[in-house]
């Protein structure tokens, strides 16, 4: 079955190495593209997004293939394809061969890309800012052309941030002809990841983990071997975890430097943390209502993948909590599957009220996008009884194994 079987109600104790990072590893894939020859990419996580990525970049001509945690991607060969929309409408990270695609072929024909259900994610900004660069995009019913016979640098003032046209925008500047600057630009470590990787290529980005970007373009990059950094939002959902069941946990590699917002709000809903170098150690349950509203926001913020992660921990922390969601439009799906275990949590706009001290109980609850798949399987290990959690693929999407890390961590908890 497309399921997880919890035995909920136990103390977690163990610990975990955190995979690759999700959301820095698809940009840097779609990002050998510019380059000629063969890039190494290592830490590389095994989930489903960067298969279908690999996928993608094989349409294209791409020779890859995997050793372990090592990708290595040789595009030689790259040539233009349609790309097959059976992955393309997968997911959202496909957009981000637009800009590279566009620097490396000059044409592109594309589906518009997938994604989860939390919003209606358009493209419109991607369009926009690339039309600036000199990018001729037609835009059809089912899919778009973008055509460019080379690409100009430009200065582009957003009129918000957005992680994908950051990264996009990157994409396209490297190769370009002059100057590009992003304004104001994401400032996401994965994007920081991005721009380390193009800088050891050759490219020439100045402004790295601030809000602007400045890009000078280059005529040619050159094939680097990289260490992709371990993923915050899989550490901020094991911490969540061990949030929701108690316990001790230990968290190698999590990348705490980059988790500030989360362990702060972590600690003030009572869990003892100790970070360093080498990972995250975890004590003790969430007990504690947070001071205020948990409000979602572009980095350094807290992230708005764990915000149903942190819901979670608010409803077994028995003192509830308020949640504002500023990112994406529609980020609450999993209350209704929260309110079937018990909880009690009303929604009004973009705001959640948690109220705490109902006993939960498992049962079967049904997975509707990645993060929020997670935060099901994170609340039926605190719950009592034996829980499911159906459509597994989605967790699969940006967890390498969501049963295996949970088994290290003392949980119950089998593929169904
Ligand atoms: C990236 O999505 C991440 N995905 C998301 O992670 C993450 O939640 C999001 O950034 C915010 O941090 C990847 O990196 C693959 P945005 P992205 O553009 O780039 C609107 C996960 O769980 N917008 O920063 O799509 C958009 O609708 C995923 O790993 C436009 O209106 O996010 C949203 O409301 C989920 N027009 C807001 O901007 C556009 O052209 C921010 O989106 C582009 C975006």
């Amino acid at each position: 079955m497309d399921a997880v079987r919890i035995y909920g109600g136990n103390c977690l104790s163990g610990q975990t190495r955190i995979q690759g990072s999700k959301n820095a590893s698809l940009p840097i894939l779609a990002a050998t593209l510019l380059i000629d020859g063969t890039c190494e990419i290592v830490n590389c996580p095994d989930i489903s997004d960067v298969y279908h990525m690999l996928r993608l970049l094989q349409s294209l001509g791409c020779l890859v293939s995997r050793e372990a945690d090592v990708v290595r991607i040789d595009t030689k060969r790259v040539a233009e394809c349609d790309m097959p929309a059976d992955s393309v409408g997968v997911m959202r990270s496909s957009i981000m061969l637009l800009g590279a695609l566009l620097a490396r072929v000059g044409e592109v024909t594309m589906e518009y890309p997938g994604g989860c259900v939390i919003g209606k994610r358009p493209i419109d900004q991607h369009i926009c800012a690339l039309r600036r660069m000199g990018v001729e995009i037609m835009e059809g019913p089912e899919e778009f052309c973008a055509r460019a016979e080379r690409l100009y640098g430009a200065v582009h003032e957003l009129p918000f941030v957005s992680v994908g046209v950051t990264e996009n925008l990157i994409l396209a500047a490297v190769l370009a002809e002059g100057r590009t600057v992003i304004h104001p630009a994401a400032r996401e470590p994965e994007i920081q990841a991005l721009c380390e990787f193009l800088v050891g290529a050759g490219g020439k980005i100045s402004g790295v983990g601030t809000d602007r970007l400045v890009i000078e373009g280059v005529r040619k990059l050159h094939p680097v071997r990289f260490h992709v950094p371990a993923d915050r939002i899989v550490a901020g959902t094991y911490l969540a975890a061990c949030m929701c069941a108690g316990g001790r946990v230990f968290l190698g590699d999590a990348p705490c430097g980059q988790m500030e917002s989360v362990l702060a709000c972590a600690e003030k809903m009572g869990v003892r943390l100790s970070p360093s170098p080498e990972g995250l150690f975890v004590e003790g349950r969430a007990c504690k209502k947070p001071p205020g509203a948990l409000v979602t926001a572009v980095y350094p913020g807290f992230p708005t993948d764990l915000q149903s992660l942190f819901m979670a921990a608010m409803v077994f922390s028995g003192q509830g909590g308020r949640i504002e969601e500023t990112v994406f439009e529609n980020r609450f799906r999993i209350v209704p599957e929260l309110v079937k275990m018990g909880a009690d949590i009303r929604v009004a706009g973009n705001c959640a009220s948690v109220c705490g001290g109902r006993p939960l109980h498992n049962t079967i609850v049904e997975a509707q996008e990645l993060r929020g798949g997670a935060a099901l399987v994170v609340a039926a290990l605190a719950a009592e009884g034996t829980g499911i959690v159906t459509n597994r693929h989605f967790i699969d999407r940006g967890y390498e194994d969501i049963t295996r890390s949970l088994r290290e961590l003392g949980a119950e908890i089998e593929l169904a």
